[in-house]
Parts: C-alpha cells; structure tokens; sequence
C-alpha cells in the first residue's frame, strides 16, 4: 500500500533532493523509475539549451492546425530529451530547495479561458473562444503525445484571475479563502469545458485542477468536476494532479477526486502535505476506500505505459538540478554555493526549432492596419527604430518569476517574447527585432535611427533623428505573469504618447506591439499611424518573425483570436477585488452572470457596442473573396435531435457527440496581387425561440487555413460535429440540438459574414 501512496503523492524521490521537482518516486523492485514533471507550456522551463516557444495566445491567432500541431510535437522532443523521469539526488536539500519545487509535466493550458482579458495568465492560454481553443489543445495534446511525453491539461477550471487564486491568511489566523467562481451548468459545458473535452478525447495524460474554488468548493476537491463531469461524463482515465499547493485536506481531496498531490511530500516546499502518511492513515482507518487509491494508481500509470515510458525514456539531463537551482535563487544571496551541486554542461535539446518558431512566430501576427499598402516594406533605405520593445532585454536572460505585483509592468527595456511565471522559458537564444532589422536594412543598403527609450519618445525628444526618416517603426508592449493580474489593458512604459509623438514627427509610423493579448489601441485611427501589428508572444525568433512579415517573406496570415474592443469596459466584467480588511471568510466570490457572452458573444448580444477589431479579423497582403453560397450536405441525410447512447462512451464523452453530422463548402478565393493564406471561417447560430434564454447569437464551429496562389480558388470545407450543433440542456444533461433553423454563416471574421445557409432538425 505505501507503494501505492508513493505513485500518488510528490516527493523528494530517492535521492536527498531531486534534480526536479514535481517528482514520483521510484519503486526500484518493479524498474519503475519514478516521475519527474517540468513545466510548459512554452517551452522546458527553468532548464539551459532550450528554445522558447512561441505561447499559447500566438498559436491561436495563427488558426493553423498543422502549426499547432508542430509545435506540440517539437516541445515534445525537448521535454523527451531532457529526460524528465530520472532522478538525479546530486543537489544538498536545504531550506532554499523550497524555491526550486515548481516543475511539472509539459502542460497545454487553456484555463484562464480569457474571462477578463487582464488575466495574469490569458497569454499562456489558446484564448477565449473554446471552439478554437479545443482544436488548439486537441492539436498540442496530440503533438506533445506522439513524442512519448505526458500531458496534464491545465487549470481544472474556472481559474480566470490570479488575484486571489489562493487562500490567504490574517494575522488573526482567519483564512479567506480562494476566490470561487460560481458558473451555472451550461455556461460551464458549452464555454470553459469545451476545450478540456478536447484534451480528453485527444489522450490528455493528466489534468490539472486548479488553485481556485468552483461554485464554493475547491477545484481539487470537488466530486461535481472530478469525479461527476471529468470522469463519468467525458471518461476521463487518465490522473488529475493538484496545481502546486491546492490540496488542503486529505479525505475531502481524495474522496473528491484529486489523484496526486504535488509538490506532495516535500516539506521545504512550504506546503503542508495531506497525502503520503495522511492518506495511508485514511486508508487504513477506512476513511478513504481502498478501491480510490488502487483508481488513483492506476489512473497514474496507465499513460506511463501506454506512453511506452517504461522503456528506453532518456535519462535526465544532468544539468537541470543545478539550472533550476540557480534560476530560482538567483535574486537570493546565497553565502555560499560551492559544492551544492556540481556544474556542467546542459544537454542542448533545440535541434532546428528555430525555424518552426520563426515561422509560427510570424503566422501568429496578425495586421490590424495596413494604409494604401504601406506594408510590405519595398525599397525604403531610412528607419527610425523607435520604442523599448526593440533590443534584447538588459536584464539578460534571466528566467522571469512570477510576481507581477512589483513589476506589473515587466523589464523597461528590452523585447517581450514570452510572458513571465512558470510558464516562463529561459533564454538560450533570442534574436531581438533590434537585431533582425539592423541586418535586414544593412543588406539592404538601408541605416536605421535608434530610439529605445520611451520617455525619451513621449516627451518628443527627436533631438538627434535627422533627416526624418522614411519608415518610423515603433516597438510597444505589455506585459503579463502568473502571480497578479494585469494593472490596465493598455500598453505600457507610457506607450500612447510614445504613438502620438512618434506619429506627430512622422507620417509614415508604423506600430508593432508585443503583448499577452488584447490591448488597447486609443490612436488605432491616427492618419500618420499607417500600419499596425500585433504580434503577440512569439517566442525566441521575434526578431526575425516581424522582420519576415515586415517586408513581405512571409505573409501576416495571424487573425485575432480574441475581440480587441474601444474600452476597457467592453473588455468582459472586471477582475473582483476584495478589499484588504475584508475579515468574511468567503468574501472572495463571483458569479459569473454574463454566462457565455463574453468577447464577440458579448459584441453579438449588444448591439449598440463595437468592437475596434474583431474576433477572426486580419488583414492580408492579398485580397480574398468569398462565393455567396454556402453548400450544406447532411451526413446521413437528416438530424437527429439527439445524442444516440447506444454508440456508447469514450475519452471525451458520448461517441456520438463527435459523429460528423453536416458538412459545409464554400469557395474562397484570392483576388488580390500575390499569393497568401485566407481564414474562412463558419459560425453557427442556434435558434434563439427553441433554447433557453443565455444563448449566443453565433458561435464558430470551425475554421480553415487556405494558401491561395494569386488568382486561384479552393474551396474551404467545415465539417460540424453532433456537439457543434447542439446545446447542453441543464434539466435532462445533456447535449441536444434544438428544434427550428439553425443559421450557418460564413466569412473572414466574427462580422464580415459573406455567405449563409440554414439547416433544421
Ligand atoms: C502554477 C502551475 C504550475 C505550478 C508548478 C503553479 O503556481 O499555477 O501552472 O504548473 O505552479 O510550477
């Protein structure tokens, strides 16, 4: 039995202290050596020689299923290589091992759903819509899979501020618990489970439940989302994992549904443990059945087999103990390190990565504003490299923790590639925009003018630009952490007047932005502001990423996977804050009353309300049109309003939620000068007189990614799923599609519908 204790319960392992953390011993009898996790999900975090990916918030807006894909398989590779389940005992334990507990199985994210768009942690995540989020996870599950490494699909959900995530103690030993976001059934299946589903059906190894509680109880111990909705309802068989520190208590956790506890037994990590002895002491006193922990074990090494992890898994990089080590305490004056650990070389696992994150990087930009053709750049030979988004980050490459609280605005100076947190990467490479366009305009015969800092920029202080430059490029950004919520959602280091200035100065101005998502863009409309880009997290080949799309190697085929709206009021509901003195145990609670209306559902249900940029929107630099009829072939024939039980259940839920019931055509084609990728996509909108109140107006229900040559037509072909068409009713649970005509429209964003059709039960 203890055995069994020992697959569920994090630990130093079997050396004195572990290389990584997030660790399962091993049982040296059964050759079984453990488990050793790492955090994603953009790349090996805390680790050397590793690349950083582009994150979650890009690869969605490059609406690319085969980019998705690539890039869960490459970051598969990496975490393979570093061979994440060996111990390695090398390190002395010491109270400073507390720092170093953060790591975990490479983890898609997709919670935060994107609730409020100043999330500390929205950028991590596949953005806001959960159809476009479940391909994104579907593709990451299967990418990261196929290389033999395990998923754990995080935050088992709800998990939409970080502010407050945890309980918090008063110096009168009161706690105030975690903030519990209250989600009605619907709301729950149709928006933030959706794409969990996907992880599901798609083999998700693991889940992670989240810190924060759901309709009053802990995600970690609530039987309603573990045992009722992630296991009966989508046949879940895999573990679910507690986020770093969300178990606070044994029986409730475990009866609840909660399968392993990290960082489990590892008492430097600050966190009391209430699995290991505790849960032995349940199961023998009967509080917790044996049955439940013989479940928890096997659920624990079913993907370890069937992941082959048994055999021939690399071993661990010898350096990651000593990286780790190094990157938590850094900021920690540490008296003495000498002979904590041994230094070597860190296995350099980045293979020719580069390439697919240049690629994906310049994918996921989208062009929100292009003035008579200003981009691609032709022939220009004088820049202006202004803004302190440009170089590389003086700070060096530090690993970025997560404490947004002093620095929510990041670093002053230097490129924002990848957000910060555990889903931070550490630098090996990063090719800065300052770097790539310097080259760039060199070969070309060109100079640049530099500027970084941006006060220097607001206040006007061109003192030394002259002649005035041809092209004016502007580098802003934003930023965000785990750990605190953003300030506002504009961009920052006093950006708008860095616009106005620069604008002011010259007429052709062009705005790049790095950031987690939405921003606001207040001089979106400034006549000398001629071509905007938004060019999200892009990972280590920023540089070159822009620089490609800049002067038209590759096309900005990225469209907005998220509304990007006038004010911040349009943004979703606030993030709740509590005040200070609150001494009410449960103050920290929010309804979640717009239910799914939130970014375009939202625009959709109010029409007086526009956003600046929609969800779907981008431009090209090609032009495509879209033929006017939308062809409907039912599969089958007809629609059955129900979901046929007798086809049985499998990972993901109902077989049946996932038969192909219709198939949608529509021709697309470019009509522009050269070639590029159109993104025609198919919303659906359900009768509004035969659901109950709360449903959207239009929801996407698919999307496809066309290169077109110049001149040619493909056609785009969307294939609905039964769960595409349906709604989940709360009375009888379950999926149904509604009596009455279905709308199907199709076009280039979430408003610029071109061509429709209706279908009916
Ligand atoms: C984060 C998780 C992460 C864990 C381990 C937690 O604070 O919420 O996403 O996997 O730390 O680093």
């Amino acid at each position: 039995m203890s055995e069994k204790i020992g697959l569920v319960t994090g630990s130093y392992g079997s050396g004195p202290i572990l290389p990584c953390v997030g660790t399962l011993a091993a049982v040296e009898r059964l050759d079984y050596t453990g488990l050793c996790m790492s955090d994603g999900p953009n790349g090996v975090n805390r680790q050397d020689s590793v690349s950083v990916f582009a994150s979650g918030i890009t690869v969605a807006a490059t609406w690319d299923r085969r980019l998705m894909y690539e890039r869960g398989f490459a970051l598969g590779e990496e975490f393979r290589m570093k061979g994440v389940h060996v111990l390695l005992g090398y390190v002395n334990p010491s109270a400073l091992h507390s720092q170093i507990l953060d790591s975990q199985p490479c983890r898609p994210s997709t919670g935060p759903m994107g609730r409020h768009p100043r999330g500390g942690r929205g950028w991590e995540g596949f953005g806001p819509d959960p159809y476009l989020a479940g391909v994104a996870m579907n593709e990451s599950v299967t990418g990261i899979e196929a290389t033999g490494v395990q998923t754990s699909s995080k935050h088992y959900i709800g998990n939409e501020q970080e502010t407050q995530r945890n309980p918090s103690t008063k110096d009168d030993g009161t706690v105030i618990e975690a903030i519990s976001a209250n989600i009605d059934d619907r709301t729950l299946h149709e928006l933030y489970l959706w794409p969990f589903a996907n992880a599901v059906r798609a083999g998700t190894a693991s889940v992670m439940c989240a810190y924060s509680r759901l309709n009053q109880t802990y995600s970690c111990a609530s039987s309603e989302i573990l045992s009722t909705i992630l296991k009966d309802e989508l046949a879940f068989p895999g573990y679910v994992v507690s986020d770093f520190g969300a178990t606070h208590s044994t029986v409730d956790f475990a009866e609840g549904g909660l399968d392993m506890e990290m960082p489990g037994n590892v008492t430097a990590a600050g966190f009391p443990c209430y699995f290991g002895d505790k849960l032995l002491e349940a199961v023998q006193s009967n509080k917790v059945s044996e049955e439940r922990l013989e479940d928890m074990a096997r659920r624990v090494m079913t993907p370890y087999f069937r992941l082959h992890q048994d055999k021939d898994f690399p071993m661990i990089d010898p350096a990651t103990g000593p990286v780790l080590f190094v990157t938590q305490l850094g900021h920690v004056q540490i008296p003495s390190m000498a002979g904590m650990f041994t230094e070597v070389p860190a296995i350099d696992v980045r293979a020719d990565h580069a390439r697919g994150i240049r690629e994906l990087g310049a994918a996921g930009t989208v062009l929100l504003k292009n003035v008579n053709g200003t981009l691609p750049l032709t022939n220009q030979t004088s820049f202006a490299l202004f803004g302190n988004g440009l170089p590389d980050p003086t700070i060096g490459s530090a690993y970025v923790p997560a404490s947004g609280e002093d620095a929510p605005e990041g670093y002053e100076i230097g490129a924002f590639d990848i957000g910060g947190g555990s889903g931070s990467v550490r630098h090996t490479n990063l090719v800065s925009p300052l770097e790539a366009i310097r080259t760039k305009v060199k070969a070309l015969g060109g100079r640049v003018q530099l500027l970084f800092d941006n006060n220097e920029i607001a206040g006007g202080r061109f003192t030394t630009i002259y002649p005035t430059p041809q092209v004016c490029l502007l580098f802003l950004k934003a930023w965000a952490t785990e750990g605190a919520d953003r300030p506002d959602l504009n961009l920052q280091w006093n950006a708008t007047k860095a616009v106005e200035s620069t604008a002011a100065l010259c007429p052709n101005t062009i705005v790049v932005t790095h950031g987690p998502g939405v921003v606001l863009m207040p001089w979106a409309d400034n006549e000398n502001v001629t071509a905007i880009l938004a060019a999200h997290y892009p990972g280590e080949e920023i540089g070159n990423s822009i620089t490609d799309v800049l002067w038209g190697t590759v096309e900005p085929s990225g469209r907005l996977p998220y509304s990007i709206p006038k004010h911040e009021a349009d943004a979703g509901p606030p993030i709740l804050v509590v005040p200070d003195n609150t001494t009410d145990p449960g103050a920290w609670t929010e309804d979640f009353v717009e239910g799914q209306m939130i970014d375009y559902r939202y625009f959709d249900a109010n029409s007086g309300k526009e956003p600046l940029y929609e969800f779907g929107y981008g431009l090209s630099y090609t032009k495509f049109d879209m033929a006017p009829g939308l062809n409907v072939q039912l599969v089958g024939g007809s629609l059955n309003q129900y979901v046929n039980k007798s086809m049985g259940i499998a990972p993901g839920g109902m077989v049946d939620l996932w038969t192909n019931v219709a198939v949608v055509t529509v021709n697309v084609t470019n009509t522009g000068g050269r070639a590029g990728s159109a993104v025609p996509q198919l919303y659906v909108s359900l009768p509004q007189d035969t659901t109950p109140p709360g449903t959207p107006v239009k929801v996407l229900r698919g999307f496809n990614k066309l290169h077109l040559r110049k001149g040619e037509t493909k056609q785009a072909t969307f294939e609905l799923l039964r769960r595409d068409l349906s709604y989940w009713d709360v009375q009888e649970k379950e999926w149904v599609i509604p009596r009455g005509q279905i709308t199907l429209l199709s076009g280039f964003s979430s408003k610029d519908l071109q061509a429709n059709t209706t279908i009916s039960v």
